[in-house]
């Protein structure tokens, strides 16, 4: 079980529980069962209307979500929230990325705060 905190400045924080471990629960689909008006568009990991910054609030663990697909790396960088470089780096040192697509993040068992 994880707690997935939304916080948006147009709205309250909301926390909601995430059952984790099936690997399919995305966080847009979480936010969608919550009733958390995240944006989205394509839903498939094309437009990066979807945008969130991620952070872990369980300081035990460094992970936050499954590893970034192949669709979100190239999105992120298109739409500027990371360069080339950076995301080349976080590659290489295994590094969770900050910024995700809400559409292609897989929740894990770690809480975390996703702001949108
Ligand atoms: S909704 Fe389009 S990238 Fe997530």
């Amino acid at each position: 079980m994880a707690l997935v905190t939304f916080s948006s400045p147009e709205y309250r924080d909301k926390t909601v529980y995430a059952v984790a471990g099936s690997h399919t629960e995305t966080v847009l689909k979480l936010a969608r069962e919550n009733k958390i008006p995240v944006n989205f568009q394509c839903e498939d990991g094309e437009c990066g209307s979807c945008v969130i910054k991620v952070s872990s609030t369980d300081k035990k663990l460094e992970r936050m979500g499954g590893p970034l697909t192949e669709k979100e790396k190239a999105v992120l960088v298109e739409i500027g929230k990371l360069t080339k470089e950076e995301m080349e780096q976080m590659i290489v040192d295994d590094l969770p990325s900050t910024w995700r697509l809400a559409c292609q993040m897989i929740v894990r068992d770690e809480d975390i705060l996703v702001e949108y």
